[in-house]
């Protein structure tokens, strides 16, 4: 019957349609460090903000103070950022080990880039 060809047609049409419309979609799915970044504006910037410590000034995310303090490798932030550390809360319990992992990364690349922007 033409008419259930021409249906097949317009089917399959609009599924290629669809495919086309959804690949830019997923091509900007998010990146690992847009993760990072909104976990930190989330739980960490209200201390943090740019790098900063607004509780404990010398205690800051900036790259010499992490040298200084020993916590400049991923593992290292995560493993503060998980058990917490004098006022710092532990974020164990409220994040994802994921999370965690994307903001120790976060937290590390903005401070060798100088918490720049
Ligand atoms: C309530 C304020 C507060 C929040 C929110 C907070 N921190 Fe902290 N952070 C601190 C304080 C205070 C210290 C210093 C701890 C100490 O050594 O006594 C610190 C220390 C750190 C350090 C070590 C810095 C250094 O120079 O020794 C890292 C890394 C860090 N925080 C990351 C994070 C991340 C990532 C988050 C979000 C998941 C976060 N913090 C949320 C207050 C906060």
């Amino acid at each position: 019957m033409i008419l259930q060809k021409i249906i097949t047609v317009a089917i399959t049409a609009l599924f290629a349609l669809l495919t086309l419309i959804n690949a830019p979609v997923l091509a900007e799915a998010e990146t690992s460090l847009d993760l990072g970044a909104k976990v930190f504006k989330a739980n960490c910037a209200g201390c943090h903000v740019k790098g900063g410590n607004i509780v404990r000034r010398g205690k800051n995310l900036k790259l010499k103070a992490l040298h200084k303090y020993k916590v400049d490798n991923v593992d290292a932030i995560a493993s503060l950022v998980t058990n917490g550390k004098g006022i710092m809360s532990a974020y164990g319990d409220k994040l994802t080990s994921e999370e965690i992992a994307e903001v120790s990364a976060y937290v590390l690349e903005r401070a060798e880039s100088g918490w720049k922007k």
